[in-house]
């Protein structure tokens, strides 16, 4: 039943809060626009960026026309794992942000040199292609720390880093990893190799549940505790922390209880993952415009979580069923955001912008604001 969603593994993910993928879709329009000018009303917005923020704000985006209401104000990137839409490119231009394709790939093919090379042409002709400034790598496989897989892994990044510099003045490279460098859901990269070959890793602080060695209950996407943590271990390996984005969800899990407790504890079916017994694939993914509005008809009311500094509540289905659903929200976010400048991150992000209520409504417009504004920094004290 949960089968799907052990594939899974964000961002890839099967992305909760917007368009279904549409690759296909994108490779079969690509044709049409090979060869042809510039789509934007201005051709100097098909120039590559070239400006280099201080700050970065990542913006994963999934499709659809959502991101006509995003705080352009703020970000500086926006990864399209959706369909590629050249309007959202021109606009993003205009604003000075980059617009960066996908890269996926099956590490086994990878070791193979030749392969790479040719891997890494196809994305450089398709970014080119698409008036695009560079690439996030998004290989959330399982490596065995002594596969020939691991070195080719770095390789792959510093190639492919290597190429765009030089295929396209100004581009960015980046790579996800998972909340901690500590073999989560068994993939031993090279961290450092592969932070030094690009230009910054997006720093997955989510799923951070995806392994649970100890009690199968309900826990938060993201615990404060256990987020700061994983920094902590990036940067003691010796990664610079301006080569690290913190990456936040706008997204939550909805579990159903065996047994919700007096004191909201919440017991889940055992579904193993990568060797641990439970796991977060016991529940499912939900966004966080879903959240606020369900959040109303809970039994529990929003509750706040002092251990994990994260909010929940519970909920009956029709069918007699307790949920419970941890989530984020300004608040928790905006703790974690605090630390980025306490430990000189070089910026912030989520997966992904799609999951915000942008129907215009006007609580669900607050809302939404409200997580926007929830990623700029606010000094502590
Ligand atoms: C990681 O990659 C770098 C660059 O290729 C290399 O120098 C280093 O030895 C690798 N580290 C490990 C532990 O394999
Ligand atoms: C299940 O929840 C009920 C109601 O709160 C509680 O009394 C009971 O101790 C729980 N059972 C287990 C096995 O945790
Ligand atoms: C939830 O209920 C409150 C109080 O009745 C109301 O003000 C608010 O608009 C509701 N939120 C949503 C998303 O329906
Ligand atoms: C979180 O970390 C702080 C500082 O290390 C520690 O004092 C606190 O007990 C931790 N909280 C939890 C719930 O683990």
């Amino acid at each position: 039943m949960s089968q799907p969603q052990l594939g899974r593994r964000r961002p890839l993910a099967r992305q909760p809060c917007g368009a279904p993928g549409l690759a296909l879709l994108a490779l079969l329009t690509l044709p049409l626009a090979a060869g042809a000018d510039c789509p934007c009303p201005e051709p100097e917005l098909c120039r590559p960026i070239r400006h280099r923020p201080d700050f970065e704000v990542f913006v994963f985006d999934v499709g659809q026309k959502t991101w006509k209401s995003y705080d352009w104000s703020q970000i500086t990137t926006v990864a399209i794992f959706g369909k590629y839409d050249s309007e959202l490119m021109c606009y993003a231009h205009s604003r000075g942000a980059r617009v960066v394709l996908k890269g996926d790939v099956s590490l086994k093919d990878i070791i193979d040199p030749t392969f790479r090379a040719s891997w890494i042409a196809q994305k450089l002709d398709l970014a080119k292609t698409q008036y695009m400034d560079g690439i996030n790598i998004d290989i959330e496989q399982e490596v065995d720390c002594s596969s020939p897989e691991y070195d080719a892994l770095t390789a792959l990044v510093k190639e492919t880093t290597d190429s765009f510099h030089r295929e396209i003045e100004g581009s960015q490279v980046t790579f996800d990893v998972a909340w901690s460098p500590k073999n989560i859901d068994r993939r031993c990269y090279n961290y450092t190799g592969i932070a030094d070959a690009c230009d910054f890793l997006f720093v997955m602080s989510y799923d951070e549940q995806s392994q649970v060695w100890s009690e199968c209950i309900a826990a938060a996407n993201a615990p404060y505790n256990q987020t700061l943590t994983g920094y902590n271990d990036y940067i003691k390996m010796g990664i610079n922390p301006k080569k690290l984005v913190m990456g936040v969800p706008w997204y939550g899990y909805d579990y159903t209880c065996l047994n919700l407790s007096q004191d909201h504890v919440c017991t889940i079916a055992k579904v193993p993952f990568r060797g641990a017994p439970c796991s977060d694939a016991a529940g499912h993914q939900v966004p966080y415009k879903m959240i606020m509005k369900q959040m109303n008809s809970s039994i529990s009311g929003n509750q706040w979580d002092k251990d994990q500094q994260a909010p929940y509540y519970n909920y009956k289905d029709p069918a007699g069923h307790f949920h419970q659903v941890w989530y984020d929200n300004p608040r928790s976010i905006s703790l974690k955001a605090a630390y980025i400048q306490n430990y000189g991150l070089r910026g912030i992000g989520m997966w992904n912008a799609n999951c915000l209520d942008y129907s215009g409504d006007a609580v669900a417009k607050q809302q939404t604001e409200e997580m926007w504004n929830a990623l700029k920094l606010k000094l502590q004290g």
